[in-house]
């Protein structure tokens, strides 16, 4: 762009100076070519050919010239506005047709040039990477699936800068290296066509809303299959053991029937509980919603300029303002340790959206902040492929850290001294160079928003990846691990 313009206004100057300098010779010469004093010609010349009479000059003759010179007068006048005001249009043409191009030859890059589809699904939907996983002593540990997040969400969690930044240097090695600054192979037009690319596979809200609802309701369904009491989920786990009980390596035809048939039990008990799981999600997640009344309500009655505000509240924005003041409230209740009966649930809640494995994980914390979790290292192992049926992990140490800091033993808490300042943190993610909390450092932007980006760039507001709701949950959580 700077180039273009550059080279355009060379050109200018230099069809500017020669205008000028053509100017100076055409005057030059003129005088020194000139005849003499006006009036000689008389004498000068006796053998001029005559020209038209005064007659003729003043009649037809002048008022052709003089429409003539009207018709391309009214052309000009007319024709410079209407080009001028089709500027604009042209314009916009222009860059729509940039935008298309770029766009283009980002998909193809997308597609064909990096094969970024490879690992990140078609349209940028989600998917895994096979990666060995080698020691500090360099000695093969294992052969994992690593989790590579959707890409059709990514500009409402990360600038275009802070995505630029993942693209130049790849991450954990596992996403390679893309750009000149990390080593790698793809030009930085390649890379902005890339960003033309993702902004046009941006999925729009309602469609976040309900992959997000849609991996929390199956983060409950699991949590009661493992946990309740009732007949249906007992009946699930009974299946599930009869399974696990069999040796997935024996490769007998007895044993490999047997695999198959209590594999189909399983799935005909979970698709038989089906009604029954519904209804216990929908049961739960109104038992946590009851959890935040209840906070709601200790926090009116502990604050009588808070419960003034709400019973006042006449004006929709009002109502909003007091509802929000509110739940700020109940959450910095709900953070802290045995304040509100029931608040297990409400943390569950949170660890649930902490863990979420829709979009292949992509709206979790625990791809970033949980040892494994990328690449299910609590999974069992087949001796074939790992010489061990031993998973790498017995059980997660969900916000241990991991490509993102610890979370536990309170540093969240030194960090961001109120549930409010953590949960705004949360929603508006680490910016490039800007420090955050107390003592967060101003690094690469790495930390996702969760909240509504807006890219003032481009003129659009990107829809956020969770609702303040499931925010505040999800702050609850971290600020009782
Ligand atoms: C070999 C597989 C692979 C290829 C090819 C690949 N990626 Fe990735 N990418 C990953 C993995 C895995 C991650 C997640 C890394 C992690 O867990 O820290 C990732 C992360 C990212 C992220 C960060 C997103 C986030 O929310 O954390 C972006 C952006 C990204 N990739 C874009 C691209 C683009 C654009 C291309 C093509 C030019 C590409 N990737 C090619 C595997 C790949
Ligand atoms: C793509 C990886 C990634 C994901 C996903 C992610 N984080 Fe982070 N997070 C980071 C990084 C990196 C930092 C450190 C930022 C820095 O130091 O510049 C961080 C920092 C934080 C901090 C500040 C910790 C401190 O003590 O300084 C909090 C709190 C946090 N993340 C919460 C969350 C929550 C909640 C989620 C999920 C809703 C989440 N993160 C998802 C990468 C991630």
């Amino acid at each position: 762009m700077l180039f273009a313009a550059t080279t355009q206004r060379t050109i200018g100057f230099v069809i500017l100076a020669i205008v000028f300098v053509g100017g100076i010779l055409y005057i030059y010469f003129n005088i020194r070519g000139a005849k003499p004093e006006v009036g000689s010609e008389i004498e000068l010349a006796p053998n001029r050919m005559p020209y038209l009479s005064d007659e003729e000059l003043e009649g037809r003759h002048l008022d052709r010239t003089l429409a003539a010179g009207l018709v391309l007068l009214t052309v000009v006048s007319v024709s410079l506005p209407l080009y001028w005001l089709g500027e604009p249009g042209r314009h916009d043409g222009l860059v729509a047709d940039t935008d298309r191009v770029f766009t283009d030859r980002g998909r193809e890059l997308y597609t064909e040039g990096a094969k970024c589809v490879s690992c990140h699904g078609p349209d940028g939907t989600g998917g895994s990477v096979s990666k060995s996983l080698i020691g500090s002593d360099g000695n093969f540990i294992a052969q994992v699936s690593w989790k590579a997040p959707a890409l059709n969400t990514v500009l409402s969690r990360f600038s275009e800068d802070e995505v630029l930044h993942v693209l130049n240097f790849g991450r954990n090695g596992v996403m390679p290296a893309w750009g000149g600054p990390g080593g790698g192979p793809l030009s930085e037009q390649e890379l902005e066509t890339a960003i033309f690319y993702l902004r046009s596979i941006q999925i729009d809200e309602a469609t976040i809303r309900s992959e997000v609802s849609q991996g929390i309701r199956d983060g409950v369904a699991e949590k009661l299959i493992a946990e309740s009491p009732a007949d249906w989920a007992v009946a699930i786990r009974d299946a599930e053991a009869a399974l696990a009980a069999l040796d997935p390596e024996n490769t007998d035809p007895d044993n490999v029937q047997a695999i198959a048939d209590a594999s189909g039990a399983v799935n005909a008990a979970r698709s038989d509980a089906a009604a029954s799981i519904s209804a216990a999600v929908d049961q739960w997640l109104a038992a946590k919603d009851a959890v935040v009344a209840t906070a709601e309500h200790m926090a009116l009655e502990n604050d009588a300029t808070l419960a003034a505000q709400v019973s006042a509240a006449a004006s929709e924005t009002e109502k909003a303002d007091a509802q929000a003041a509110l739940s700020k409230a109940a959450l910095e209740l709900l953070s802290e340790p045995g304040k509100v009966p029931d608040q297990q649930i409400y943390l569950d809640y949170g660890k649930i959206i902490f863990t979420n494995q829709a979009s292949g994980g992509t709206y979790s914390c625990a791809r970033c902040h949980t040892s494994g979790w990328s690449y299910d290292a609590t999974a069992p192992r087949t001796i074939a492929e790992n010489g061990t049926d031993k998973p790498l992990l017995s059980e997660y140490k969900q916000g241990g850290g991991f490509f993102g800091p610890n979370l536990t033993n309170g540093t969240t808490l030194d960090q961001f001294e109120t549930a409010a300042e953590h949960a705004a943190f949360v929603s508006e993610g680490q910016t490039i160079g800007k420090t955050y909390g107390k003592g967060g450092s101003g690094g690469n932007g790495q930390m996702p928003g969760f909240g509504p980006r807006t890219d003032d760039g481009v003129g659009v507001t990107y829809p956020g990846l969770l609702t303040p709701e499931q925010i505040n949950a999800v702050v609850a959580f971290e600020r009782n691990l």
